[in-house]
């Protein structure tokens, strides 16, 4: 079994906001749990370079576009690194690998007569890069980006999208969880169902970027070029190496709500059209908010995630945006949020739950964890199998909550055992054992649960327990899986406090 997941490629002519980092750390969560049930993975994410804006911006800054690209890019090759996301390749779409690509794919549509020349006229908009239409404007400008789209009239190529109707209806009605969550499916099912117009593939007159191999006076236009990128990577990411037989089958494409309509109508006819097989799925998220708005630099009310890293550290950082807002849905996200939910779930569930786990074993038994039982009180072979159904249907909140289900068992586990006052009493000196055994290997098993979304806690916790920490294969989330260890110390705080005054600045 492959498993082959996607982010949206990001565009560069900014810097990386909050909602950008959202994909990506939901990616990154899904790759590192398929990898720990010894699925071949590959996680693909980068850049989409070629928007006219690039073009823009570069020449208001007196620079050529792919000098400007290559600085903004250094932003958002910082982004997964510091968001500890483990992708396979970073794509750019300046690749020459990438170019030659496109060009290739667009000459197999070209030959099987599913592009040809026409006159475009109509309102662009540079924000969405898209053509938009008189009912798409509010006051005469685009709602999203809130400019007045710009009037174009050219020779272009268009794709014969009005001739995959049928089938792509075909698809959604034979695959129901082609598209998820089922309300997206449905949103776009009567899109296409509504009509579906040939759209133009090409620009006319602009130097940058993918030109026409049959028609080099016109470049890509920058959505086709940039969606070819999920299947193009596959072909150069390796040296001498072709992963597209091994992963373009089980591809996932993690998406945003407002790119919708490019991933789930168009992209799926392109792919027919050239040959391919249309992705396994794809799952549309919601948007993360900030006062019931959209997190975006057009709005200009960004969260710099490096800025939250800095103060919080990457993981408390992972975990906040796929605990606050469940995906898939709309949500408000904000610092004090982060900062609430640091303290309270992450400092005192989780981390007071390791600092009291190894104290106890440290000051009662001297830091030994007698030899492992696996007689477990945690249903853990159920909770296993409930994690991954949440992981298996994107449900990457639901995951989440019940891995906090079980950290909360455990903590009423110390209340009502009360270990201090079984350590009173030479005779229950067993009872002791197995209550110190049961906590610290259940301590174990969120660990490994865990280690998608908090990889460095995780490891940290595993330490903590004297446990084997190399191996995070899923099958260790089982009854007895800590084994027998000696040198237990009192933990550190895996979540020091943090002044709300740090998090403010
Ligand atoms: N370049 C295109 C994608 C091409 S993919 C073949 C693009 N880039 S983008 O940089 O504008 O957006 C990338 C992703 O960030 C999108 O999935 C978008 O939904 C997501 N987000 C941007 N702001 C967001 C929030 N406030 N919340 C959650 N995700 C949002 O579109």
């Amino acid at each position: 079994m492959a498993f082959y997941v996607t982010t949206p490629i990001y565009y560069i002519n900014s810097t990386p906001h909050i909602g950008n980092a959202y994909t990506t750390i939901a990616a990154d969560v899904l790759a590192r749990h398929h990898r720990q049930r010894g699925e071949e993975t590959f996680f693909l994410t980068g850049t989409d370079e070629h928007a006219s804006k690039v073009a823009r911006v570069a020449e208001e800054e007196g620079l050529e576009p792919k000098v400007f690209a290559d600085r903004m890019v250094k932003h958002w090759q910082e982004l997964p690194r510091r968001l500890n996301a483990s992708h396979d390749f970073f794509i750019r779409t300046t690749d020459e690998g990438h170019k030659q690509f496109v060009q290739e794919f667009l000459q197999r549509i070209y030959e099987n007569g599913d592009i040809y020349a026409g006159t475009y006229a109509g309102l662009y908009c540079v924000g969405c890069e898209a053509f938009k239409t008189e009912a798409e404007l509010v006051d005469g400008r685009c709602p999203e980006h809130g400019i007045e789209p710009e009037w174009i009239e050219e020779k272009n190529y268009f794709f014969r999208l009005s001739a995959y109707q049928e089938r792509l209806l075909e698809l959604y009605d034979q695959r129901s969880d082609f598209v998820l969550p089922t309300f997206r499916a449905n949103e776009a099912r009567s899109f296409i169902a509504g009509g579906l117009e040939d759209f133009s593939v090409s620009r006319a007159g602009q130097p940058w970027g993918v030109p026409i191999p049959w028609d080099e006076s016109q470049v890509t236009y920058v959505w086709v070029d940039a969606l070819i990128n999920y299947v193009s990577a596959l072909a150069y990411a390796r040296d001498g190496e072709d992963l597209r037989d091994r992963f373009w089958r089980d591809v996932r494409h993690l998406i945003g709500k407002d790119i919708l309509r490019f991933h789930c109508v168009f992209w799926p006819a392109l792919l027919l059209a050239a040959g391919y097989d249309v992705p396994r799925q794809l799952f549309v998220h919601g948007f993360l908010l900030l006062d019931e708005r959209k997190i975006s630099k057009s709005v200009g009310n960004t969260i710099d995630p490096l800025d939250l890293i800095d103060v919080y550290g990457v993981d408390p950082v992972r975990f906040y945006v796929l605990r606050a807002v469940s995906f898939g849905q709309d949500g408000n996200a904000s610092i004090d949020g982060l900062h609430e939910r640091y303290e309270r779930e992450l400092g005192n569930d989780l981390g007071n739950l390791l600092s009291r786990t190894t104290a106890m074993i440290a000051r009662y038994r001297d830091g030994r964890l007698p030899s492992a039982t696996d007689v477990s009180p945690w249903a853990i072979d159920a909770f296993r199998n409930e994690v991954a159904s949440h992981l298996d249907a994107f449900d990457l909140t639901g995951a989440l909550e019940t891995i906090w289900q079980l950290v909360r068992k455990l903590n009423q586990h110390v209340e009502t055992s009360a270990p201090w006052q079984l350590a009173k009493d030479e005779a229950r000196r067993s009872e002791l054992d197995r209550v110190l055994y049961d906590l610290a290997d259940g301590l174990c098993s969120i660990a490994i649960a865990l280690a998608p979304y908090l990889p460095e806690t995780a490891l940290r916790i595993l330490a903590a327990l004297g446990q084997p920490a190399e191996d995070l294969a899923w099958e260790r989330i089982r009854p007895g899986t800590a084994v027998e260890t000696e040198g237990i110390e009192p933990a550190q705080p895996l979540f020091p406090r943090i002044e709300p005054t740090t998090a403010a600045a």
